[in-house]
């Protein structure tokens, strides 16, 4: 087979990097080692940045997020017992809006399988190779044949555990990390949210996240022990702690059920430089990670494939210039974002080691936050994101 982009993953970077190619007449094959109900199955993000918003607007995909989607013009903070809100739209003029990852990637699904396109799902031993050379090309098997795609760029869309960093020899890539000593326990749940917008909660237990899907369907979390096993976790046990880290007006408002999922995430920051490795490209969490603390994760995905798909279309049009910053221009846009989200997942968690100094400056940096105007809009901006 042969094809101009092979794109290996199909997570939100994969697909909509796909899509964009598909817009601007740019063939590519897209090969993911797992199978599409794996890829629906897995729940993540849930804040979808106005860049975001416009990009899956832009390949033609948005109808279903314009319609079911929830815009939020603000989200509480919680500390102390006390909730404080921080008016997004009225700080920026910007908004966000709530609309699952899982929803996303079946709207881009949907449209690749319209569009014709190939995607190979349950890809096995996908490996990358030549790709400093000029004749890139992408090996699989599948029902036990190997297969080989020839084709002119490699996009590693492939996640934080994928195949196309990993190939880049050690000498030539620098690595970046910084490992939390906590993780996150997340429950869905078919309840009514606790309320119309999210509530990001300090507490001396540890961290509690309220978040939606829908009117229907609500998204918890809460800071958890890295020892922890999500079967040790009873979904009583995991209301009764979230509704101990809520203020108490709130917690009586708290609607319980069953949890349709129950998962635990390790929470970790990480970037590699550079995103270019001669015509292997990186995009999205293949290239960085960051907690989940800012939800940056699924937006810095969306612009990475962003300029990538612009420096493509440059590319084939004549003009290299958009490949060759394409690195640059992304790991800019990335470590504000990764300067931002360890900056929020420093203020709202417990730190096993944090002593009770660290603690009351945690509550005054909290109490500046909300009471200053330049601090809450600085926040505001940064959760809000900026245009490509
Ligand atoms: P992935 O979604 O990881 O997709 C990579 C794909 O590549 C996968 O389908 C994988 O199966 C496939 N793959 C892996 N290896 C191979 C291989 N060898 N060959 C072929 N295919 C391969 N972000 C936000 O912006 N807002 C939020 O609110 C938010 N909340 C989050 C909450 C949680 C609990 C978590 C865990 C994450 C959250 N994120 C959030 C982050 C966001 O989910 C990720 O940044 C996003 O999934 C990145 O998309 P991706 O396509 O780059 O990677
Ligand atoms: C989510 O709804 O999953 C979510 C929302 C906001 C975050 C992280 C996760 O900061």
């Amino acid at each position: 087979m042969r094809t101009q982009v092979a794109i290996i993953g199909a997570g939100p970077s994969g697909l909509l990097l796909g899509a964009l190619l598909t817009k601007a007449g740019i063939d590519n094959v897209i090969v993911e080692q797992r199978s599409a109900d794996y890829v629906l199955g897995r729940i993540r993000a849930g804040v979808l940045e106005q860049v975001t918003v416009d990009l899956l607007d832009e390949v033609g995909v948005g109808e279903r997020m314009h319609a079911e989607g929830l815009p939020h013009d603000g989200f509480d903070l919680c500390f102390g017992g006390q909730r404080h809100r921080i008016d997004l739209h009225g700080l920026t003029g910007k908004r966000v809006m709530v609309y699952g990852q899982t929803e996303v990637t079946r709207d881009l699904m949907d449209a690749r399988k319209t569009s014709g396109r190939p995607t190979v799902y349950e890809g096995d031993d996908v490996s990358v190779h030549d790709f400093d050379g000029n004749k890139p090309s992408v090996r699989y098997r599948k029902d036990g044949q190997s297969q080989t795609i020839e084709c002119d760029f490699i996009a590693g869309c492939d996640g934080f555990h994928g195949v196309c960093r990993a190939s880049v020899p050690k000498d030539r890539i620098a690595l970046h990390e910084k490992v939390y000593p906590f993780g996150w326990l997340g429950l869905l749940a078919d309840v009514p949210p606790l309320s119309h917008e999210l509530i990001y909660v300090n507490h001396d237990r540890g961290f509690a996240l309220c978040s939606m899907r829908s009117r229907t369907r609500s998204r918890y979390y809460v800071q958890c022990s890295l020892a922890d096993h999500v079967e040790q976790w009873s979904d009583k046990m995991f209301w009764d702690e979230l509704r101990e880290r809520l203020p108490a007006d709130a917690a009586e408002h708290l609607v319980t059920g069953a949890s349709l999922e129950k998962s635990i995430a390790p929470l970790r920051s990480f970037v590699c430089e550079p995103m270019r490795f001669g015509r292997l490209l990186l995009a999205g969490d293949a290239a960085h990670i960051v907690p989940p603390t800012g939800a940056k994760g699924l937006n810095l995905a969306a612009t990475d494939v962003g300029y990538l798909a612009h420096g493509l279309v440059g590319h084939y049009r004549g003009d290299a210039s958009g490949l060759e910053h394409y690195s640059a221009r992304c790991l800019r846009r990335i470590w504000r974002a990764e300067r931002f989200s360890w900056w929020m997942t420093s203020l709202m968690h417990n730190f096993p080691s944090n002593g009770s100094f660290d603690r009351k400056v945690q509550l005054a940096e909290l109490d500046y936050l909300v009471n200053s105007e330049a601090a809450s809009k600085a926040l505001a901006e940064n959760y809000v994101g900026l245009p490509l």
